[in-house]
């Protein structure tokens, strides 16, 4: 079987955007909408993808600047879609595989309808198939003029057709399976004399139906797939259809989560099961949750890995940070990046960490700040605790050895070494080592003066 290429058209500015960035390149569910039909094209098969890029081409290739399977076509000015195809035609020159045609506007089409579409192709033994969809409501979109046995004779702009076209119900979504040999010869013939002025692609049909090839086909089971976005409100249209699919999916591998509609889940975040995700909750980035976790309300969590039975309360925030298991954190923590917690560790409400490793067991509980400090296991961390690691020039380490306890309103002037099962009074402000199994106490003696304030009446 020859091998697949994809097309994906991405050169319109997305005027009704009303945007200072691109259309392709606003974000869905966390990525760039082109993102979507890329990722599809892949799984579907397509080893080559040549992107056709206008506007802020650059943003566009800048985006796809590490991957070797992407090429791109520039098209300086937006003369239609078949001359969009026309100018790709030297990215894949002597290309005769299948070239599946994309819109980088319309995100949520399937891998699975792409790889039905394909077959639909090589079982017609066709030189064009066209996913369509049948709407109720098909004002707007090319209507698929068909004869009898369901070959399509080509394909009518609404602005171009008839009255009785316009009552066609099965649109063209923009979405192709061509023979590459077929199309760059055929776009390079196309002429601009329609009611826009502009080079169809469609007319590829009518042209390889005038010669006598198969032209086929595919209507999705849901329009929603091919469904376009012009402006924000189908933007957050089609965010909710991602969402709800990537949160349904959740589900049925044994997630459960209280209310999908309120959840945020970007793809490629992986659950396991018996976690119970709270509304509000934002995961994001390359997190991994581990099995029978709490996600509770408002928690957002973006490039973590969290082990088993971790309990993240109301209003945390984490990112890039590492919690083993049966971790407790927050109500309102903040871990930043490069936070290891070990088993069982707790750190509760008004707590941020940054670049710390903290032993099994250890606990910060309340009002505290830690940065750049390795701390052992078993230490209790009091409230008001705060890591001193910049002189305002450089960073400095703490180092907290095992079984310390660390009383309230302490402050390690970094860097600064803990010996461990010491134990540090409240109040002290630690400006050298502490030896193993030590007292370190640094507060001025109170002093009372007794009747001082009826005095000073
Ligand atoms: C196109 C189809 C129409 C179909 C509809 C589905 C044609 C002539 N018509 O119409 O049958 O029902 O899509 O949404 O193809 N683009 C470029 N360069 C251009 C023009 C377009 O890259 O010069 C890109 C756009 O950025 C977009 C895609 O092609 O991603 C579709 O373009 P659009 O203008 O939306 O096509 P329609 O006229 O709506
Ligand atoms: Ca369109």
């Amino acid at each position: 079987m020859a091998d697949i290429a994809a097309l994906v058209l991405a050169a319109g500015k997305g005027t009704r955007m009303k945007s200072d960035l691109v259309k392709v390149m606003h974000p869905l569910a966390g990525f760039p909408m082109v993102d979507y039909p890329v990722a599809a094209a892949r799984v579907a098969g397509a080893g080559r993808l040549v992107l056709v890029v206008g506007h802020q081409s650059e943003k566009v290739r800048d985006h796809f600047a590490g991957a070797a399977d992407v090429a791109f076509a520039v098209q300086e000015e937006q003369l239609g879609t078949g001359h969009a195809v026309a100018c790709a035609s030297g990215a894949l020159s002597g290309f005769g595989g299948r070239v599946l045609i994309l819109c980088g506007d319309v995100p949520l089409i399937r891998e699975q309808t792409l790889i039905d579409l394909l077959a639909r192709h090589d079982e017609r033994q066709a030189v064009v198939t066209v996913l369509t969809a049948h709407l109720d409501e098909p004002t707007g979109y090319g209507r698929v003029v068909k004869r009898e046995g369901g070959r399509i004779l080509r394909i009518v702009e609404e602005k171009d057709a008839t009255q009785e076209e316009r009552s066609i119900s099965e649109i063209n979504s923009g979405i192709y399976c061509v023979n590459g040999d077929f199309l760059f010869e055929a776009v390079a013939g196309l002429s601009n004399d329609n009611a826009q002025g502009e080079y169809y692609l469609t007319d590829i049909i009518r042209m390889a139906a005038d010669r006598g090839f198969h032209c086929y086909s595919l209507p999705v089971g849901d329009p929603a797939e091919v469904m376009g976005v012009n402006d924000r409100v189908q933007l957050a249209a089609a965010a909710k259809v991602l969402q709800s699919r990537i949160n349904e999916a959740l589900m049925l591998e044994g997630v459960t989560i209280v209310d999908p509609a309120a959840t945020y889940i970007e793809p490629g975040v992986r659950i396991g099961r018996d976690t119970v995700i709270y509304p509000g909750a934002q995961i994001g980035g390359a997190t991994e949750v581990g099995s029978g976790c709490t996600i509770e309300s408002n928690a957002v969590i973006r490039g973590c890995r969290l082990g088993n039975g971790v309990h993240v309360k109301t209003g945390s925030i984490m990112t890039d940070a590492v919690l083993h298991d049966a971790v407790a954190v927050g109500p309102m923590a903040h871990l930043r990046p490069g936070t290891e917690l070990m088993a069982h560790v707790k750190i509760g409400n008004f707590v941020e960490t940054k670049k710390i490793v903290m032993g099994e067991g250890s606990k910060a509980s309340h009002l505290t700040y830690l940065g750049d400090a390795t701390i052992g296991s078993n230490v209790n961390v009091g409230c008001g605790t705060i890591t001193c690691n910049y002189d305002g020039v450089n960073k400095h380490q703490t180092v907290i050895g095992d079984d310390v306890f660390v009383g309230s309103d302490v402050q390690f002037v970094a860097p600064v070494t803990i010996g461990r099962n010491s134990l540090i009074a409240a109040g002290t402000t630690v400006t050298q080592d502490v030896p193993p199994d030590s007292l370190a106490i640094a507060r001025t003696p109170q002093v009372n003066k007794e009747g001082w304030k009826l005095k000073k009446k």
